[in-house]
């Protein structure tokens, strides 16, 4: 039999769970001792997938921890002083867990550094000493680290839990409207400028490090890990010292030449994350990373206008200023930055391009309707019946009406006349 037809072993459920909830330190003593007590007194079932289940639904376990529990994958579910919770994803450094601090409760984002990194000495020193620089940014558009350690060998870094998603899970749905990818990255920048301050480069702006909460705040992640990027071909590029830094599609041409980079080269990431934020596109597209990285060294990048011509000239020209080759024809510092993309998001008084941008685009307004015909109400007056026929007369010919009016007055004082004098005599 070929081995690719070999059936895949299944994982036996162990018999018993609770020595290996024991050993994971998913439980603190006293709760695990609590556990044991009502699997004995029959209050839990003690058979492992109906205990496990009772766990998850009592809220003991997470759904993670007795998936890894019943596969016998306990161990790792203790890092340092942190409890495992769940998965929240991996990319090229490492994996990502929701955790929470053993006695203080807290909830944290743990990034574990893939081993193969965390064996190299020379990156993980250069790591410790960013993660001091990085222990001491405090912004709102910053994900807070809280801690850096290696326990057992394990290189992690704690991180303030930023629930939400990143713009990079943002972007599967589809390219955002241009306000709102201005407003984030205006955020972006306001963050990165304080890294900046702080003598931190990022290396690897990217929209999947660009963490957006539920009320549309956003968090930089991952500063100070640029410095343990390793080349992994398609992904990375490896400069000179055999240390990668940054994501090819986002990557500066100083960085992709492997030159000393600086705040600038941050903002041109920034340029090209936003540029792919509007329009679902790379700024610099290729068939081949080393394709991507040779266009954006030589040549500038596909004009926004070809994927978006509706775009105001004032936000093509922020994009153009972020994404100019040179460093010294970028904005100087992210705060500068931060300003113009926030000044695209002030309501402009005049009929400025600038002023589409402000508003929500409005739906295309319909055809200009001819102005309203003014409309004639009639009201016909009552009148007695006796006078009807004069009415309708004065109606039909005033002058006729005018004249039987007086032709009847005439008669009147005539007839009147008349009969006095008949009385008289
Ligand atoms: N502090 C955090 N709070 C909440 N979720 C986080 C946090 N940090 C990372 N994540 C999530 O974990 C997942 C993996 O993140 P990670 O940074 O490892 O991947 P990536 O950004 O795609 O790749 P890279 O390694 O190149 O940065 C992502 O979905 C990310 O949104
Ligand atoms: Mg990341």
């Amino acid at each position: 039999m070929a081995t690719s037809d070999k059936p895949k072993p299944v994982n036996a459920v162990p018999a018993d769970i609770l020595p290996i909830i024991r050993n994971s330190g998913a439980l603190a003593e006293k709760q695990f001792l609590e556990v044991r007590a009502r699997v004995l007194a029959g209050d839990y079932p003690s058979e492992s997938r109906s205990l496990a289940r009772c766990l998850v639904v009592d809220g003991v376990l997470t759904e993670y921890q007795a998936k890894r529990i019943l596969n016998g994958k306990a161990h790792g579910l203790l890092v340092g002083k942190y409890v495992i919770l769940d998965r929240l994803g991996s990319g090229s450094m490492g994996r990502v867990y929701k955790a929470h601090h053993q006695l203080m409760g807290r909830v944290v984002a743990l990034k574990i550094i893939s081993p193969e990194i965390a064996t190299n000495d020379r990156v993980v020193a250069r790591f410790r000493r960013e993660m001091r620089l990085v222990g001491r940014l405090d912004h709102p558009n910053v994900v807070r680290a809280f801690d850096a350690d290696q326990s057992h060998g394990i290189l992690y870094i704690v991180m303030e839990y930023v629930s939400g998603q990143s713009l990079g899970q943002r972007l599967k749905k589809g390219p955002l409207p241009a306000v709102e990818a201005v407003a984030y990255a205006a955020q972006a920048a306001l963050g990165l400028a304080h890294a900046h301050e702080q003598g931190i480069v990022h290396r690897d702006v990217k929209p999947s490090n660009l963490l957006v909460t539920e009320n549309r705040q956003v968090k930089v992640l991952d500063l100070g890990l640029g410095v343990l990027m390793e080349n992994d071909g398609e992904a990375n590029f490896a400069t000179a010292d055999g240390v990668a830094v940054g994501t090819v599609d986002y990557m500066s041409p100083e960085q992709a030449c492997g030159k000393e980079v600086d705040g600038r080269s941050d903002l041109f990431s920034l340029g090209c994350a936003l540029y792919h934020l509007i329009t679902g596109r790379q700024a610099f597209p290729g068939d081949s990373p080393i394709e991507r990285l040779g266009h954006r060294i030589a040549n500038r990048p596909t004009p926004i206008t070809d994927h978006r011509p509706d775009l105001p000239a004032n936000l093509v020209h922020v994009i153009d200023k972020l994404l100019a080759t040179k460093p010294q024809d970028r904005y100087q510092t992210a705060g500068e930055a931060a300003e113009a993309l926030q000044a695209l998001l002030r309501p402009r008084k005049a009929t400025a391009p600038a002023a589409k941008l402000a508003a929500p685009e409005p739906p295309p307004s319909p055809a200009a309707a001819p102005p309203p015909s003014p409309v004639v109400v009639t009201v016909r007056p009552t009148y007695p019946g006796w006078f009807r026929p004069m009415a309708a007369l004065a109606e039909r010919s005033p002058r006729r009406a005018l004249a039987a009016l007086i032709l009847g007055v005439g008669v009147a004082i005539a007839v009147g006349a008349a009969i006095g004098w008949t009385i008289h005599a």
